[in-house]
């Protein structure tokens, strides 16, 4: 096939044809060839252009910009001069200028295209990005400063019922306002945590046992276990300390008790057990709910995941993240009706350097064990 014989013509209708403004500036600064979107793409300016300065075509809104300077500087040093986002009334534009060899004279080749489109709908995404980020914020606050206000308010309904059948002792009294100061010191936390969400605060570690900690999660539960009439068992065996952050680790070992008292029925069981291995410390979380199929487990780590009503499906997310955290991981163990096994397998050590890999679900009968 024969290529298109290019004459002068020709060339010049195709160069007037492009939506790209093509220009050529002397070292004056003046123009000296323009197509024909020069003039659209640079705020309606009119032609004819040549012998102009590009000034009137391409004024610099705070004459950041010298032109003759650029021109120059392309023409007798060989330097290209790249203006990205330049701004000519009310358009964005990326303009270049190279130099150009055309017979015996070097010119500078100036070339505007217009990015307007471009920037508006990057500039809507950001927003968009921005107010997820922010509705999902909302979404963790929420989250994690109503746990500690459904306990405090259900420990004080007990404290008035028990104040009315006139059946509140003092040690019942006692340790219920231990709990919801307790729970007012987490939401102290929670709100701390989140007011720095922006830089998360480093890990407060410190060696402690994780026995402790189940029991502390525990007396936050222990107003919904009451209720629900739930029986409660731990064997608590770990004995070695662990490298940790004993609040958020509390944090993620509530919000798995808390789901685990959401889904067993009235009377339902809830184990606790820990034990020491080489190198981890596990803590297994089981109850005799309603368990899990392979297509639901494999999701409920993912943020936002729920099957309950009022739910906003971060409790676990936010348990592993914690985990992970601290360079350990979580495994869950889980068949439909044999209710479900939740692991938490913490090193002794604590936070490597670098962190591991996410959490592993394994669809697998009751009791059995994650590596
Ligand atoms: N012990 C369990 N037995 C059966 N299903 C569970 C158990 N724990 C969690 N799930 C399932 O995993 C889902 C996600 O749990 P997650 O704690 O992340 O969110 P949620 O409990 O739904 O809501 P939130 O914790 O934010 O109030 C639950 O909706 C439920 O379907
Ligand atoms: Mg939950």
């Amino acid at each position: 096939m024969a290529a298109v014989d290019l004459g002068a013509n020709k060339l010049l209708a195709l160069l007037d044809s492009l939506e790209t403004g093509v220009a050529l500036l002397d070292e004056q600064g003046l123009f000296r060839y323009a197509n024909g979107s020069i003039g659209a793409i640079c705020g309606g300016t009119t032609g004819p252009f040549v012998g102009r300065p590009a000034a009137d075509a391409l004024p610099a809104p705070r004459g950041e910009i010298d032109w003759k300077h650029a021109a120059r500087n392309a023409i007798h040093r060989g330097r290209s001069v790249r203006l990205t986002r330049f701004a000519v009334e009310g358009s964005v534009l990326d303009c270049a200028l190279a130099p150009i060899r055309l017979g015996d004279e070097t010119l500078a080749l100036l070339t505007v295209a217009d990015v307007s489109e471009a920037v508006r709908l990057e500039e809507r995404l950001l927003r968009q990005a921005r107010t997820q980020a922010i509705a999902n914020l909302g979404d963790s606050v929420a989250h994690e400063i109503r746990n500690p206000l459904n306990s405090i308010h259900m420990n004080v309904q007990l404290l008035r019922e028990g104040l009315h059948a006139g059946s509140l002792d003092r040690e019942r009294l006692d340790r219920t306002a231990a709990t919801v100061q307790r729970e007012i010191k987490r939401l102290d936390g929670v709100v701390r945590d989140f007011v720095q969400f922006s830089r998360p605060p480093a890990l407060r570690l410190d060696r402690g046992s994780v026995n402790h900690v189940v029991r502390a999660a525990l007396d936050a539960l222990d107003a919904q276990i009451r209720e629900k009439n739930l029986r409660l068992r731990t064997d608590l065996q770990s004995a070695r300390p662990v490298n940790m952050d004993r609040d958020r680790i509390q944090r993620a070992i509530y919000n798995v008790l808390l789901n685990a008292v959401q889904v067993v029925p009235a009377k339902g069981e809830i184990t606790c057990r820990s034990r020491d291995e080489e190198m981890h410390c596990i803590l297994e979380i089981s109850d005799n709910g309603p368990g899990l199929d392979p297509a639901k487990s494999k999701n409920i780590f993912n943020l936002f995941y729920t099957t309950k009503p009022g739910g906003t499906g971060l409790g676990l997310p936010i348990a592993n993240r914690i985990v992970e955290e601290h360079g350990g991981r979580m495994a869950v163990a889980s068949a439909p009706g044999e209710g479900a096994t939740f692991a938490f397998f913490l090193p002794y050590e604590g936070p490597p350097p670098e962190r591991e890999q996410g959490p592993t679900t394994v669809p697998a009968a009751k009791g059995e064990r994650q590596p």
